[in-house]
Formats: C-alpha cells, structure tokens, sequence
C-alpha cells in the first residue's frame, strides 16, 4: 500500500481530525473519538504544538489515511526543550497492521532528533509500541504516571539520544491538556484488549 508521510499541511487539518476521531471511535467508542478529537484541536493551539512533528500518511490520492503527533511536553516543569509526547497515533481501520503507524513514527524520530530532542513518552498498549523501541517506563527508568485512569505499564519511554533517560525523573501529570484529564482510552481499550507486558 503506497504511503507518503509527511508534516501537516492546511489543506489535511479538517480531515485529519476526521480520521482520528473515526478511528478511535471505532477502536474504543464514540465519546473517546470526540475526546481524541478535542486533544488534537488542543495540542494545536497550546504552546507545546510543534507543526513540523504532526505527520500525515496519505494514499496516491492524497487522502489521510495515518496520523501522528508529537509535541513537546515537561515533566514537573522540567525538560520542555528535550522531551515529546507522542499522542495521538492513528491509522485508518482497514489499512491497520500494514507498518503505516512505523512509518509515521520511524519519520518522526528522525525529524525529532534533527531538531534536537532526546526523549520520546507515549501512553499506549506495550504490544503496539515495543517494535519501535519504547520501553515501560516504571520498570526501566525513574519515570512513573499520575493520571488515576492510566494503568502505569502503559506509560513507555523511548530515547533518541543515548543515556538520555537516565537524566530524567519525575511524575507525569496530563493536566496541562483538558482532553488529557478525561482520557480513559487505555481504561476501556484494555479492558477489549488485554495488554501484553513486554520486556
Ligand atoms: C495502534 C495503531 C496506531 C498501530 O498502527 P498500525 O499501522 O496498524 O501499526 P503497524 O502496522 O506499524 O504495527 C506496529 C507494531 O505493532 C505490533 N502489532 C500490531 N498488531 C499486533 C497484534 N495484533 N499482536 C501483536 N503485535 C502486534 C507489531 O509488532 C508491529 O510492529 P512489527 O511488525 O514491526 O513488529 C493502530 O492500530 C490504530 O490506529 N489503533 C487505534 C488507535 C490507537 O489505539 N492508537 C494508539 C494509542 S495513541
């Protein structure tokens, strides 16, 4: 399946969105659709937004069929210029397990590095992220999550500078965003998909 990826542009703002919200919609339910949906129009107008890092994939007809988005983030005020989030990450239902979200994310680790950041955090499913290098952040580093509806084994950490992590400490707190505070996705989906630890 042929794929482009590349940073936003203004003509894939509106139907990115669709899609995000379409596939967490059908992944995990409509209200999470709609919570995705607000994270990204939030991530966009805060100040941790990063254009260059919100990637697309589109077919030969220019149509989005992936997504992702990195933005910077801090732990306890800490480390905005090293640190990104990935969330979130997307990829059409019927185009999924066909390495569409690697290639977003294998583009967006080289981008980052280049534009000096040291550490990726992403909340997901062990099973989707440890393929791309990310590792549980409460059993390898001194990082851990304070968010109630986060089980903690879905905080993962992957480093784009070596020993980058070890420098790192602290609780990671979702309030910055609103959509975040209401995030229960991992709640719900674990409990359709029973996560896999892996080391
Ligand atoms: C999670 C998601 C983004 C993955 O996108 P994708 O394009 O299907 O992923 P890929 O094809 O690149 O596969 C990613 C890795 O996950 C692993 N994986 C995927 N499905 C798996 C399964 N059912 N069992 C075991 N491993 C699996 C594979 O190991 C694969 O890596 P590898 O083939 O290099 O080993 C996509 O399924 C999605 O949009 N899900 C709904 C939204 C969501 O949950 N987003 C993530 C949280 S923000």
């Amino acid at each position: 399946m042929p794929r482009i990826i590349k940073s936003i542009e203004e003509k894939y703002l509106t139907s990115s969105l669709e899609l995000v919200e379409k596939v967490f919609a059908e992944s995990c339910g409509e209200e999470e659709g709609k919570t995705v949906r607000r994270l990204v129009e939030e991530i966009r107008a805060k100040k941790y937004y990063l254009p260059e890092l919100e990637l697309v994939a589109v077919d030969e007809k220019d149509e989005v069929i992936g997504y992702a988005m990195f933005s910077r983030f801090h732990i306890e005020g800490k480390y905005e210029n090293e640190l990104l989030i990935l969330t979130p990450v997307a990829v059409k239902t019927e185009l999924q397990r066909r390495h569409i979200s690697k290639d977003l994310l294998e583009h967006g680790f080289e981008k980052a590095k280049e534009m000096g950041y040291k550490v990726v955090m992403v909340e997901g499913e062990p099973k989707n992220f440890a393929p791309r290098g990310f590792k549980i952040a409460f059993r390898f580093t001194n990082i851990n999550i304070l968010s109630p509806n986060s089980p903690k084994k879905c905080l993962m950490v992957k480093e784009l500078e070596s020993g980058a992590l070890k420098k790192m400490s602290g609780s990671v707190d979702y309030s910055f965003y609103e959509a975040l505070k209401e995030w229960r996705i991992f709640t719900i989906c674990s409990s359709i998909f029973p996560i896999t630890i892996i080391d």
